[in-house]
């Protein structure tokens, strides 16, 4: 039997070969070329991701992983800046509204983790959230409420506590 495609010379089999290569590497490029955008409800999961292991690792005194977690929610707060400036929805464009709401919060919190003082994270952190919500409520997103996470069932995967010494 006559292998598939046989019918058709090989020459054009080759070219079609080239041309899907050609498709493919262009994409490839397209891909790599920071041509994608992450979506701000994207952007915010992740937010809420770290907000909520930031109140863990606070919760339970490891400040090191504290520290780390509030690093990583103000590049995501970067992120929302660089990538949605704007926001349809916003009176004001989000790389105004993002460090007015949030830059104090943030600084609040980064000089309670550095002095390793629990009262301080909870009521910064406390204040942290209100920001949160008061921009959903600046974008007419004020449905959406977020909040101290009430357990650590989410992300029971990772050890908030810091390890003890030796581990
Ligand atoms: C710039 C103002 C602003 C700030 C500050 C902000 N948000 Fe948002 N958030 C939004 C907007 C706007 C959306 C809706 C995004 C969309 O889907 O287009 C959103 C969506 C969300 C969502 C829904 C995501 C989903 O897909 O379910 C969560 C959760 C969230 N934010 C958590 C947070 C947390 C936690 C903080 C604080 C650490 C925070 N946000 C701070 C504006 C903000």
């Amino acid at each position: 039997m006559a292998p598939r495609g046989a019918h058709w010379p090989a020459p054009k089999r080759r070219r079609l070969v080239r041309r899907v290569a050609v498709v493919v590497a262009a994409a490839f490029l397209v891909a790599c070329s920071g041509g994608f955008v992450p979506g701000l409800g994207e952007l915010m999961s992740l937010q809420q991701m770290r907000h909520a292991k930031l109140w863990f690792a606070g919760r339970d005194q490891n400040w090191p992983l504290a520290d780390y977690e509030l690093d990583e929610l103000q590049e995501g707060f970067d992120d929302v800046v660089k990538f949605h400036p704007t926001h349809k929805d916003a009176p004001l464009p989000l790389s105004e509204v993002v460090p007015k709401i949030m830059g104090k919060p943030i600084g609040d919190l980064r000089a309670a983790i550095r002095a390793h003082e629990p009262r301080a994270f909870v009521a910064s952190y406390d204040a942290l959230t209100a920001g949160c919500n008061a921009c959903h409520q600046a974008t007419n997103f004020g449905f959406n409420v977020v909040r101290r996470p009430p357990g650590a069932l989410w992300y029971g995967n990772q050890s908030f506590p810091p390890p003890a010494a030796g581990d």
